[in-house]
C-alpha cells in the first residue's frame, strides 16, 4: 500500500511539473502579442509603439534585443541601424561590411555604437514625420513603461553575432530581468515574460543556465519539424514553438503534436498589410482562423487592436 501511494506522490509531483511548463503556465487565454508594439500604426520598437499597443489591449508586448557596443541591451529588430533610424546621415563614416543572417552588405551594425550614440538617432521620422524624434528604447525603458500593464516577450535577436564577438547576450538578459525583479515563473504576476529566439543554441543556453521564464524556439519557413519527434525533441529546453504561420497552416497537426508534449503554439506575424497575401477577409478572420480553428494559444500581430475576442 506504502509503495502504492509512493507511486501515487510520484506520479503527482511530475503531473505538477508537466503543468508547470504547459500552454496553461505561460498563457491563461487566447492571447494577443503586439509584434514590435503596435507596429502597424507606430514606428516599431519605439515607446509610441508600446504605449499604442497597451491602449490596444495587447496582452503581451514584444520587444526584439540587440546589444550597443557597451554592452546595453536595447531594443530594435535588425542587427543594424539604417533602416529604422537616420544614422546614415548622422553617423556616414560608421558604416562597415556586415554578413547579417547570411547576406553580405554595408551595414551600421548597432553592436558598434555606443548607447549614447544610438540615443542621438531618431527612430520615428522613417516611418512617419509625426514620429519624429522618437527613440530607440532600452530594454530597462520598455519594461519601465511596459510593467504591470502588459506582458514582455523579448527575442534574443541575431544571437550568431553576439556569440562571434564574445558577448553573453543571454547572460544580459537574465541580468536585465533580475534586476528589473522579473526573473522566475511568478515574479511579477501583472508583468509575466516570455523569450523567444530564432537560435538553437541560444534556446539551449537559456535551459543551462536556468532562466526561469519559458522560451518560445522560434522557426522559420524553410526550418524541418516535420514530424512530432522533431517538436518533442525540445522538450525540456524550450516551452513553446513560435512558427512562421505558413507552417501551422501547411500541416495543422504542428499544434496537435506541441500540445500533446505540454507545448505552445505562438505563430507569427499578422498583419493587416498582407491582405491580398491571404485568402483571408481580413487580418481579423485570418487570426481567428488560427486562434479557434487550428487551436494556437497566442499569436504576433502587428494589428493588436484586430484581435478577436470570442
Ligand atoms: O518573434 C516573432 C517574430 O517577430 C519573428 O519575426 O523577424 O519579426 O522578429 P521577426
Ligand atoms: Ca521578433
Amino acid at each position: 500500500m506504502l509503495a502504492r501511494v509512493g507511486t501515487w506522490i510520484v506520479g503527482l509531483g511530475a503531473w505538477a511539473m508537466v503543468m508547470s511548463i504547459t500552454g496553461s503556465a505561460q498563457y491563461t487565454k487566447k492571447t494577443n502579442v503586439a509584434h514590435r508594439g503596435a507596429s502597424a500604426y507606430a514606428p516599431e520598437h519605439t515607446l509610441a509603439a508600446y504605449r499604442l499597443a497597451i491602449e490596444m489591449g495587447a496582452d503581451f508586448v514584444e520587444q526584439d534585443l540587440a546589444v550597443t557596443r557597451d554592452g546595453v541591451l536595447i531594443c530594435l529588430h535588425d542587427a543594424s541601424l539604417e533602416r529604422t533610424t537616420n544614422v546614415e546621415q548622422l553617423f556616414p563614416g560608421r558604416v562597415s561590411t556586415q554578413t547579417i543572417e547570411g547576406k553580405t552588405r554595408q551595414a551600421w551594425l548597432a553592436n558598434d555604437f555606443t548607447l549614447a550614440e544610438i540615443k542621438t538617432l531618431d527612430a520615428g521620422s522613417w516611418f512617419d514625420k509625426k514620429y519624429a524624434g522618437e527613440k530607440i528604447p532600452t530594454f530597462d525603458e520598455a519594461i519601465a513603461l511596459i510593467r504591470g500593464k502588459a506582458g514582455i516577450f523579448p527575442e534574443l535577436k541575431t544571437p550568431e553575432i553576439y556569440a562571434g564577438r564574445n558577448v553573453e547576450f543571454e547572460q544580459l538578459v537574465a541580468a536585465a530581468l533580475e534586476r528589473n525583479g522579473l526573473r522566475g515563473p511568478k515574479a511579477d504576476p501583472k508583468t509575466p515574460v516570455i523569450l523567444q529566439t530564432f537560435g538553437p543554441s541560444s534556446a539551449r543556453t537559456l535551459a543551462q543556465i536556468k532562466i526561469g521564464v519559458p522560451v518560445v524556439l522560434l522557426l522559420g519557413n524553410d526550418e524541418g519539424f516535420k514530424t512530432a519527434a522533431d517538436l518533442k525533441a525540445w522538450k525540456g529546453i524550450v516551452q513553446g514553438f513560435g512558427p512562421a504561420k505558413n507552417i501551422v497552416f501547411r500541416n495543422p497537426d504542428f499544434v496537435k503534436w506541441a500540445h500533446a508534449e505540454g507545448m505552445t503554439v505562438t505563430p507569427y506575424t499578422f498583419r493587416s498589410s498582407d491582405v491580398g497575401k491571404t485568402n483571408f477577409r481580413d487580418v481579423s478572420e485570418e487570426m481567428s482562423h488560427y486562434l479557434y480553428r487550428l487551436g494556437v494559444d497566442a499569436l504576433f500581430t502587428d494589428n493588436p487592436d484586430r484581435f478577436p475576442r470570442k
